[in-house]
Formats: structure tokens, C-alpha cells, sequence
């Protein structure tokens, strides 16, 4: 069979070094294996929140960062939800494949419920995971690299697709999740990395913000710096974001810096991330909004154009 790839983002802000080493890495990689469409998923975005706030400047910053981490649009089909209404209209025939109980079910659903901070939880919330199955079955995608929390919508995007060609014929492949190594980067308090804790490190952060960010970062007094994750976690990921930025084990750089102390090991980080940092800012540098527009106007045209054939084949096989 051939495949597919298909993944995507929410457009709520900036990208940071989780994601990089979680998956924008990977989709870098991907990327010149196999055809693959990388979805700026602008109408999830109100799934939490009332209003969808500054969108057009939050879909521009996503673009940069993916240019700026080299993602290709000459490669890679770049498009947005609110641009393919081909796609959104799958939805109608898909929800009738679903149970309200199923709906329901979903734990990572539930999880973004507890923790959102919405008066009311909206009917879009307890559906988006069905409007994810059109993201993926739109261009019959069949390997999506995802995190982990994102393993309860692969499954809800499976069961439309099974039960779709048993009711009305075989038009939908099975995709996959493609589980990348869990980012074991977390943020510089030792919290789950994540922008609105002001833990974590933009891709478009400047040299002076990274160097306050990690000056901030949480450590211990032992001067002595060594990688016990168990033990001394904040120092631990540390030498664990040091490591990924200069590929080398965290432990080697940990005995380098040895008896230094805290700043010295502040000092090594800020270069590393820095260093790593500066040809992905160079790029970024590179592309002006202009760029962004046209990659976007022509990624929304590539995909509508393939929402269009499955949408013709979906009215088709069920008898519209
Ligand atoms: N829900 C994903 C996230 O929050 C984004 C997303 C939307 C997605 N549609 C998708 C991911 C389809 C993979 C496939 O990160």
C-alpha cells in the first residue's frame, strides 16, 4: 500500500522545543519518505475556548516555525480546516457512525474538559475527535504520528473508517499511529513543558530570552552536577535538553561540567540551546508573511481538490 502521512496543530501559539524534539523532528524526516499533508487545524482551535483570539497572527506564527525547522512546502501540503469546507462536510455522514456513548467515552476528552476553563462545555468538544477523522480520511491518510494523548482519536478515526465499509463499501484505508519517542523533555521547572506555564522555550525566542528562561530554570544547591532523573529531576532535564540540542548523553555532560554547580551548568544550556537554535532563527529570518500566504493559498488548493474526489466518492458509495 502506499502511504500517506497526515498530522497537524491547533494555531494557539508559538512552537517550542517539545514540540521540535517530539515531532517536528520527525516530520522533517518524514517528509522526503512519503507524501504527506500537514493540517493547521484552525477550527479545533474553539473546541476550549469561546473565541478563536488572535488567529490570523497565531496561523502565521506556526507557518514561520514550521518553515524555520525546515518542514517544505515544496514537499509538504500545508492547509487549513476553515479552507476545505470539502473536509468539514465529512463530518455530517461520519457523526452518523457514532454513538453518543462513545462520544463520551473518549479519556482524552474528559481530560481536556476537567482541565478547561470554559463556563459550558460545548458540543464541538464531545465531536472534534469524529471531525479529526475527516482530517485523516479526507487524503486517506494511513500513518499519523501522534502523541500519545492523541491514541483515543486514532481509535474513533479507525472505527468511522471500519464502519463506513461495512455499511456502505470499502472506501476508507485503516490508519495508523505512528508513535514517535515520547519527548522526555520537560519544562524548565520541572512541570510539564507547556507555553501558557511559562516553562518552555519558543523556537522564535531571542538569544537574551532563551539565556532569562534558563537563568530562571529551577535547580538544586549541590554543586556537583550529576544525571539522576529520579533524584534531581530539574538538573536532570537540564542535561537532557543539553543533550538533545548537541547530541551527545546527557551524562557525559554532566561529568564535564562536574563540581561547576548550578551556573555553569546554566552557562553550558544556554549555549547549547543557542547554538541549536541559530540556524532554525536564520530561517525564520528567511520568510516574510508574503511567503506564508501564497504556501498556504496553494496547500489549501492541492488539499480542497482531494476533499473534493473523497467527498464525490463518500456521496457516491452512500447513494446521494
Ligand atoms: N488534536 C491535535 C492536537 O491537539 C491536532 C490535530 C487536529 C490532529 N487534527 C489532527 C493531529 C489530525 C493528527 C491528525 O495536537
Amino acid at each position: 500500500m502506499n502511504d500517506v502521512v497526515l498530522t497537524g496543530d491547533r494555531p494557539t501559539g508559538p512552537l517550542h522545543l517539545g514540540h521540535y524534539f517530539g515531532s517536528l523532528a520527525n516530520r522533517v524526516r518524514l517528509q522526503d519518505a512519503y507524501p504527506m499533508y500537514v493540517l493547521v487545524a484552525d477550527y479545533q482551535v474553539i473546541t476550549d475556548r469561546d473565541v478563536p483570539g488572535e488567529i490570523q497572527r497565531n496561523i502565521t506564527d506556526l507557518l514561520l516555525d514550521y518553515l524555520a525547522v525546515g518542514i517544505d512546502p515544496a514537499k509538504v501540503t500545508i492547509f487549513q480546516h476553515s479552507a476545505v469546507p470539502e473536509l468539514n462536510q465529512l463530518l455530517l455522514p461520519f457523526l452518523s457512525l457514532v454513538s453518543v456513548a462513545e462520544l463520551r467515552r473518549n479519556p482524552t476528552v474528559k481530560d481536556e474538559i476537567a482541565h478547561s476553563s470554559q463556563q459550558a462545555v460545548s458540543g464541538l468538544m464531545f465531536t472534534y475527535p469524529v471531525h479529526q477523522a475527516a482530517d485523516i480520511l479526507f487524503c486517506k491518510g494511513t500513518l499519523v504520528p501522534v502523541g500519545k494523548d492523541q491514541l483515543p482519536h486514532l481509535e474513533v478515526t479507525r472505527m468511522v473508517a471500519r464502519r463506513f465499509n461495512e455499511r456502505y463499501g470499502e472506501v476508507f484505508p485503516l490508519p495508523e499511529a505512528m508513535m514517535g519517542e515520547q519527548s522526555l523533555l520537560k519544562g524548565l521547572d520541572g512541570g510539564k513543558m507547556s507555553k501558557s506555564r511559562g516553562n518552555a522555550i519558543a523556537l522564535s525566542a531571542t538569544e537574551d530570552e532563551t539565556a532569562a528562561l534558563i537563568r530562571r530554570a529551577r535547580t538544586d544547591s549541590e554543586r556537583l552536577i550529576t544525571f539522576e532523573e529520579e533524584r534531581r529531576p530539574e538538573v536532570a532535564n537540564l542535561l537532557t535538553l543539553a543533550g538533545l540540542c548537541l547530541g551527545r548523553p546527557p551524562r557525559d555532560i554532566a561529568e564535564e561540567i562536574g563540581d561547576g554547580g548550578a551556573a555553569a551548568l546554566k552557562g553550558l544550556v544556554t549555549e547549547a540551546v543557542n547554538e541549536f537554535l541559530r540556524p532554525i532563527r536564520k530561517r525564520r529570518r528567511e520568510h516574510a508573511e508574503a511567503d506564508v500566504r501564497r504556501i498556504l493559498t496553494e496547500g489549501n488548493g492541492v488539499a480542497r481538490e482531494r476533499a473534493i474526489a473523497t467527498l464525490d466518492e463518500v456521496r457516491a458509495a452512500m447513494g446521494f
